[in-house]
């Protein structure tokens, strides 16, 4: 049995437990990550494409943003679809801020290497991980593999192990409270190798479900289509997602999206969920274990970074001070925030899907509401204001 010890045990190799262990290292306090996922799976697994004015802020002070300032889409606002006209809702004009297009994975790679380069202690395939001891003063992660054990000491531990993690499930049933809602539809999404044929994302409201424009480079369109939460992928030939996305996606006035060569193919699942608190003993939840949003507000990896921007501030406080407010305020803190962002993502969600039990008048509602987005200029501010990212501060 080997042993080590750390000031943070982080788990997991996501945005949030890569950003947290950066900016802890900035602040002189040591962390370890476990991922037990190898590097090249977290590198490449292609998921968030959008990053809020907000974040990229964040990224640029943490110094990791030479790669995004060169290569990300700086998007000056996005367009809304119904009945086949685009309305575009100008985020600059409205809030005076912008959101950037940079793949997750390329987010990822970029932290990866920083703290590589700054001497990091990542450890990907790392076994099996279990926690120990949380309400202590000296919890532990137990890491099994094969034949060998590893035991971290460490004074906090960040579960940053997304959705499907065991951090979460490492706190008692009965400490947590879980608020949930599931869609009746999911997103069948494809990345096709073709030039992006528009300049900003398209949210299309159709008849036959929603689609979605977007994009991942100046070569690599990114499309989704609104289907039936089990959706057999096996049903859709490359035809048929094409001819779908034209028929949902076309513009009156003429507009088809490009196509390309399929790259990948897969489905998203849509779901609000949140666990209060975030923290249990010394163990604190960040990203995706402590909550999910349906994509539609394009918020699920900045909320990842948001909440590690406070936890990495009040460990700060904790270090440097000595002084715990912060880390016994970090769940109320983060919550304030999530549920913003879980309400601007339930609302984008419903103004944009076919729900199959809306009656007639919640349809016609639908319509009246996406009219009103985007002729008024308040409401669209609204809008803009909640997808380029609420302060943090
Ligand atoms: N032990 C170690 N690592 C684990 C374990 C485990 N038991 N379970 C999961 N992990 C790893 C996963 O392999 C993954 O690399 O934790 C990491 C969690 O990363 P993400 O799922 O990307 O979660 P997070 O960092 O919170 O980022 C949220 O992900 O789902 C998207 O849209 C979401 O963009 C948002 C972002
Ligand atoms: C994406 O490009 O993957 C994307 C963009 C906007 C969303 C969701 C996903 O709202």
């Amino acid at each position: 049995m080997a042993k080590f010890e750390t000031q943070v045990g982080i788990v997991g190799a996501g945005p949030a437990g890569l950003m947290l262990s950066h900016l802890l290292h900035q602040q002189g306090i040591a962390s370890i990550v476990l991922e037990a996922k190898q590097r090249s799976y977290c590198e490449e697994r292609v998921r968030a494409g959008v990053l809020e004015h907000t974040s990229v802020e964040m990224l640029r002070d943490a110094g990791v943003a030479k790669r995004l300032n060169r290569e990300g889409l700086r998007h000056e606002g996005i367009e809304l679809g119904l009945g086949g006209q685009l309305h575009r809702i100008p985020f600059v004009e409205l809030t005076g801020k912008a959101v950037t297009v940079y793949g997750q994975q390329e987010v990822v790679k970029d932290l990866i290497s920083q703290r590589l380069s700054d001497g990091g202690d990542l450890r990907f395939e790392c076994g099996e991980v279990s926690l120990h001891d949380l309400e202590g003063d000296c919890p532990s992660i137990r890491v099994e593999k094969e034949a060998n054990v590893d035991i971290v000491s460490c004074d906090y531990i960040a579960g940053c192990d997304g959705f499907h993690g065991i951090s979460r499930s490492s706190i008692p049933p009965r400490a947590l409270t879980v608020y949930d809602r599931t869609y009746p539809f999911a997103w069948l999404g494809i990345l096709a190798e073709a030039a992006p044929s528009r300049e900003e994302l398209i949210y299309m409201h159709h008849e036959r479900g929603f689609a979605l424009y977007s994009m991942r480079s100046p070569r690599i369109t990114r499309l989704y289509l609104q289907c039936k939460p089990d959706e057999d992928l096996a049903e859709w030939s490359d035809d048929r997602i094409w001819s779908e996305l034209h028929t949902r996606l076309g513009c009156s006035d003429g507009w088809r999206p490009t196509e390309g060569k399929i790259l990948q193919k897969g489905m998203t699942g849509m779901r609000s969920f949140v666990v209060e608190p975030l923290k249990f003993g010394r163990l604190f939840l960040a990203g995706d274990a402590a909550h999910i949003v349906p994509p539609t507000g394009a918020k699920g990896m900045n909320l990842a970074f948001a909440d590690v921007h406070y936890l990495a501030e009040a460990l700060r406080e904790k270090y440097r001070d000595n002084n715990d407010a912060k880390l016994d305020a970090y769940s109320a803190t983060c919550l304030s925030r999530i549920w913003k962002a879980q309400r601007f993502s339930w609302w984008m969600t419903s103004l944009l899907h076919l729900f199959d039990d809306a009656s007639p008048f919640d349809r016609k509602r639908q319509i009246a509401e996406l009219e009103y987005v985007t002729s008024s200029r308040a409401a669209a501010t609204s809008l803009a204001e909640n997808y380029v990212g609420l302060p943090l501060d």
